[in-house]
């Protein structure tokens, strides 16, 4: 029996979420503490057998609807290859990506299983990083609505990306940073969907377009400083972008009381920034820390009610 496997990892938005949708440069990384895995089995039973154990799944691929986000990913790539039929297989996924959080765990799960089974069914073409993340971008406009684009870059691509959403094709810059960056991610326990919270900020736009496209340019400008601080080593102006940053969010209405409250407790015990990361009103939240400092916002950030805090270095 042959057995294909392959993994993604989740990321983080550094700078620029929710502006990036409107054209807008963002900076993101990946975290790969955190990764999706799909494993992708000849199966000795007819049919093509999907297995989700994290959450207690398993069902035929025939079965499943339009809108079910592991049959998109599967259904994607028969359409890019021609193929009408798949040989009997049994593709499970499992993920240690919090889901709701702003971590970007549907686009690593989307990933992972496009490139498993793209490796399994010999089609090496559609296995490089550019057509895994095409092909989940696919797979996240089914679950966001107007997704940006970034979330399957960094994850297909597994590398800091400077990116900019814009026709007839993304702008996407490969960061190194010139001094490494040592990030907390501090998890609200508050479960938030993206596409209701997008959806939000594109009524809010709808009804000031003024004020929004104001703070969109706020943060992209936030975004482009970002860039070029990451590649100089600017780690103190960093901490200072990722302040301003979150003040843009607060007026966007995406942060949330209790992402307020770890930022605020990040920053009181010596944090060199923080903000929020993806979608937000809920998720993760991310602060940039020193290795003299760690502990105690680690420390801090729990006690202050996060339900997880993870180390996440950026070099
Ligand atoms: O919450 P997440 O991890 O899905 O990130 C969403 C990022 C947004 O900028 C808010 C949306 C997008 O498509 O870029």
């Amino acid at each position: 029996m042959t057995v294909t496997k392959s993994t993604a990892p989740g990321k983080i938005i550094l700078f620029g979420e929710h502006a990036v949708v409107y054209g807008r440069p963002a900076v993101a990384a990946p975290v790969t503490q955190v990764r999706a895995q799909a494993t992708v089995a000849d199966a000795g039973e007819a049919g093509v057998r999907l297995v989700a154990p994290d959450i207690g799944r398993d069902y035929l691929l025939s079965d499943a609807g339009a809108n079910d986000p592991f049959a998109r990913s599967v259904r994607v790539l028969m359409d890019e290859a021609g193929l009408s039929e798949l040989p009997d297989l049994r593709i499970t996924i499992r993920s240690t990506i919090p889901i709701a959080s702003g971590l970007g765990s549907g686009a690593a799960m989307a990933a992972a299983v496009i490139r498993a089974l793209a490796l399994h069914l010999g089609l090496k073409h559609l296995a490089t990083d550019e057509r895994v993340s095409d092909l989940t971008y696919q797979v996240e406009r089914l679950l966001h609505g107007t997704p940006s684009g970034i979330d399957n870059t960094v994850v297909a691509h597994e590398k800091p990306v400077y990116f900019v959403r814009q026709e007839p094709q993304n702008r996407i810059e490969t960061l190194t940073a010139a001094k490494p960056l040592r990030l907390l991610v501090g998890d609200t326990g508050v479960a938030s969907g993206t596409k209701i919270v997008v959806g939000d900020v594109r009524r809010q736009w709808q009804e000031d377009p003024e004020r929004f496209e104001r703070i969109f340019d706020g943060c992209g400008r936030i975004a482009s400083l970002a860039r070029r601080a990451i590649k100089r080593g600017a780690v103190r102006e960093l901490g200072q972008l990722m302040s301003e940053n979150q003040a843009f969010l607060r007026e966007m209405t995406v942060s949330s009381a209790e992402l307020e409250r770890l930022v605020a407790v990040a920053m009181s015990s010596g944090a060199l920034g923080a903000k929020l990361s993806g979608a937000g009103r809920g998720g993760n939240m991310i602060a940039l820390v020193t290795e003299s400092t760690e502990q105690d916002i680690h420390q801090a950030l729990l006690l202050a009610g996060a339900t997880g805090v993870f180390r996440s270095i950026l070099s």
